[in-house]
């Protein structure tokens, strides 16, 4: 019996279909290098903008013609995007070949469903879930071991679909989180460990008692071992002094900071309930720059925001140029059904968007080109 996942999305998916891996060989199945030919296929799907559903649509509709051939392959749509319910129905509704669609809180149940599916076609998306801290993973990221610190978010930008699909913020124990580094240590196959989580830097609030983010670090640090520790995602508002204070003091820790800034115009920031402004992203900067020489930076922008113009989109431009990142994502904005922005007025045309999007894009590779960064 084999199995074929396939992934979208962020590295919190690639870790989850880390996750699927294991269950899946738990019940038998082998990995396959294709997806002909296999007996289960597992989508993880991912909502974050309108291009990544609309391949997902596409490449599961591509896949009747294996269920044609192979009658009792068994196909499996799980991640972001079938936790929203509509979606989920409408893709029940729309690929009749599909057997099991499940949200992002059921999936630790995966095998259960598997297990059930002789007895038909199965939804199920359920609205909240612990944190799994049980599963083991199939780790298939080369020298490098994820290791998901904690799940979902509590920011709300306006934008996001994130904490619509991934709940509010919980955080993993930390005794459970050195538990498994120290696992991955004593493996010797690891070089590096990224710890994952939406805003990594509100890590432990929620625990009790709390435990800050800086400390983790601190405290896996002190695990004997030679390995790299990075980690993503981090929120400007929650980037405190004491965490880039353990990075510049940490040999263990990557001088590498992923700082998404989203916009450099401050009407659009607070549209975008950032709750920073641009003069505190760049005095933030400044400080990372100061303490951390040699710091890797990187960050997100988000163009062609609801009533976006053309003035505030060159805040952004400037913003870019005066930080010189050492790379950048640029995303169009896609409008995302429930969140606030979608329904805010003046969206920008899409031909407007896409100019933007190539001009801040331009601009990156005439820096990478002067700087020699990559
Ligand atoms: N449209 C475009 N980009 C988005 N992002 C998140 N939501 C949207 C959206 N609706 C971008 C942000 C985030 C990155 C992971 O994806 O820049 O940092
Ligand atoms: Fe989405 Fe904002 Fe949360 Fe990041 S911080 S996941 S952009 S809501």
């Amino acid at each position: 019996m084999k199995y074929f996942i396939v992934t979208y999305g962020c590295q919190m998916n690639v870790h989850e279909s880390e996750k699927i891996a294991a269950i899946l060989e738990k019940l038998g199945y082998s990995c396959a290098e294709k997806r002909e030919d296999v007996d289960i296929i597992v989508f993880n799907t991912c909502a974050i903008r309108e291009g990544a559903e609309d391949r997902v649509f596409g490449n599961v509709g591509n896949l009747k013609k294996l269920k044609k051939k192979n009658k009792d392959l068994i196909i499996v749509l799980c991640g972001c995007m079938t936790q929203k319910e509509e979606t989920a129905k409408k893709m029940l509704r729309t690929f009749p070949f599909v057997d099991i669609v499940i949200g992002t809180f059921n999936l630790p149940k995966l095998a259960d469903y598997i297990k059930q599916v002789k007895d038909g076609r199965q939804l199920e998306i359920w609205q909240e879930g612990d944190i799994d801290e049980v599963l083991p993973y199939k780790r298939t990221s080369g020298d490098n071991a994820w290791v998901n610190i904690m799940q979902g978010c509590n920011n709300f930008c306006t934008y996001c679909i994130v904490p619509y699909v991934r709940g509010r913020e919980k955080s993993r124990s930390e005794e459970n989180i050195l538990n498994e580094i120290k696992q991955i240590i004593s493996e010797k196959k690891y070089n590096k460990i990224t710890l994952l989580g939406q805003n990594v830097n509100s890590y432990g609030k929620d625990l009790n008692p709390p435990v800050s983010f800086a400390q983790l670090l601190k405290d896996i640090c002190k695990l004997e071992g030679d390995f790299k520790i990075s980690f993503m995602t981090s929120h400007p508002k929650d980037l405190t002094d004491e965490v880039i204070d353990v990075i510049a003091n940490e040999d263990k820790i990557e001088k590498y900071i992923h700082l998404p800034a989203q916009s450099g115009n401050n009407r659009i920031l607070n549209l975008m309930n950032r709750k920073y402004t641009r003069e505190k992203y760049l005095s933030i900067i400044d400080k990372i720059r100061e303490k951390i020489p040699n710091c890797r930076i990187t960050s997100d922008f988000i163009v062609g925001f609801p009533s976006e113009t053309e003035e505030e989109f060159e805040d952004t431009y400037s913003l870019v140029k005066q930080v010189q990142f050492d790379s950048i994502f640029a995303f169009m904005y896609s409008p995302r059904e429930g969140t606030v922005a979608s329904k805010m007025n003046d969206q920008v045309p899409e031909i407007e968007k896409h100019r933007r999007v190539n001009k801040l894009l331009n601009l990156e590779k005439d820096i990478q080109k002067e700087t020699g960064k990559k």
